[in-house]
């Protein structure tokens, strides 16, 4: 079934309009890995959409669609094959476009995913325009991947980084922004949603205050962009990146969204076939962007399988969505507060997306995660790539509970029955009950 013959999996409005309701059973048959994995009978509960989303037929069979019947390298043939690759490329391009509201398509580069991405602009923003006494403020919630890259830039400008501070609940505290963004600031970086608290920042109030002392934002939307609809007009984002994998698509491809003006004045990070305009043997001249920064070949399959997942999110819908997540944030809240010793890190609900990260008394995160994985429930332990917020919180790791649209009130209640299971077994075995 193809994105758009396939059945709506949203009820449609109640008499009288409304909100539709998402139908997450019939949305977990669109994924055949639900199918696949529950063959003893045991559903698979997986809580780690925010490591890598799993995938719907349509994505899996647009993927393989392209290997069977219309393959070939992109930019390169006028022969007809290669021609239709190159429209179903610019496809995706224009849909990441109008999922982003981006101004033109030529704003959209595909990159290898959010890390990539980052470092896209860490270093062809960074090193070309960064200057010792400069500042790049970053949050405490950010992940390696929006941490490391600046280091290095800094490093090698003598730019330095500074960090906005948490509230005690996990939000960011910007009672004392004036003092952390100033003149000297030149970039912000921040996550459009923490991937361990859940947190989501106001990215639009940050990014008029960047502006306003001359800076720009570069929002690192890797869990924020597959939960809810982004504007980066309306919200005046500078930098967005995003990774396919995380929003139901293939992996090996990513999302870097930059305003023209930017991508103009930028330098490439990689060079090579397809990001020239000439080269002689003294020297070369650059494409304009997008292709300036897409040198090589691109992940061909991956990006054109990217359409159908942005088509697939955008049928079910952001407000169905939204809705059906924070369902069961709610109830995943309500039900672990009930649990003995288990403490739920970061913000209440309504500041926060669809991730519960918690620690529990006497009992560590792997032994946690470990035990539940023999119950068929799948999360995250660990630090989540997240050093410097865990140093905030305290613990050397978490666990991590991250929901997708395919997650049911069922999967919450086997997690919190699994977890009560995993308290009397381990507080027993310890001798603390
Ligand atoms: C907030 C955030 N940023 C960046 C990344 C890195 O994404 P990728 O590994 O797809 O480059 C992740 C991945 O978990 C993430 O959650």
């Amino acid at each position: 079934m193809t994105a758009s013959t396939r059945d709506p999996r949203s009820e449609t409005p109640p008499p009288g309009g409304g909100l539709r309701r998402l139908d997450a059973e019939a949305v977990r048959r669109d994924f055949p890995i639900f199918a696949a994995r529950s063959e003893d009978g045991r559903p698979l509960t997986f809580l780690d959409t925010g490591a890598s989303a799993q995938k719907p037929k349509v994505v899996i069979d647009r993927e393989a669609d392209v290997y069977s019947r219309s393959y070939a390298n992109a930019y390169r043939g006028v022969y007809q094959l290669g021609a239709e690759v190159d429209d179903a490329i610019e496809k995706t391009r224009e849909s990441v476009r109008s999922l982003l509201n981006a101004g033109s398509a030529d704003e959209i580069l595909f990159t290898a995913g959010t890390t990539a991405s980052i470092n896209l602009v860490a270093q062809g923003w960074g090193r070309k325009f960064l200057r010792p006494g400069d500042e790049i403020l970053l949050s405490v919630l950010e992940h390696h991947a929006n941490i490391v890259p600046w280091q290095m830039a800094a490093q090698a400008t003598g730019a330095s980084i500074k960090w906005i501070p948490l509230t005690p609940d996990g939000r960011l505290d910007l009672s004392n922004l004036d003092q952390l963004l100033t003149t000297r600031t030149k970039i912000v970086a921040v996550t459009g949603m923490s991937n361990v608290l859940g947190t989501i920042p106001p990215v639009a109030e940050l990014a008029h205050a960047a502006h306003a002392v001359g800076a720009l934002i570069l929002v690192d939307g890797a869990q924020s962009v597959p939960h809810a609809a982004v504007d980066v007009r309306v919200d005046g984002i500078d930098f967005l990146v995003f990774s396919g994998h995380k929003l139901y698509g293939p992996t090996g491809v990513g999302v870097l969204y930059a305003k023209a003006e930017l991508l103009d004045a930028m330098d490439p990070v990689f060079g090579g076939g397809h990001m020239i305009a000439t080269v002689g043997t003294t020297g070369s001249t650059w494409a304009k962007a997008p292709a300036k920064f897409e040198a090589g070949t691109l992940p061909i399959a991956q990006i054109i399988a990217l359409d159908p997942a942005i088509q697939y999110v955008k049928e079910l819908g952001w407000d169905a969505i939204h809705q059906h997540e924070r369902e069961l944030l709610t109830a995943t809240h309500d039900r672990l507060a009930a649990i003995d010793g288990l403490k739920i890190l970061g913000p209440a609900p309504e500041h926060k997306g669809a991730i519960v990260s918690f620690v529990m008394d006497g009992i560590s995160a792997q032994d946690i995660a470990v035990l539940l994985d023999l119950r068929g429930i799948c999360v995250r332990h660990g630090h989540h790539c997240t050093m410097p917020l865990h140093d905030w919180l305290q613990v050397p790791a978490s666990v991590r509970a991250s929901f997708g649209v395919y997650n049911t009130l069922g999967d919450v209640e086997r997690l919190c029955k699994g977890l009560d299971a995993v308290r009397k077994r381990l507080s027993r075995s310890r001798g603390v009950v």
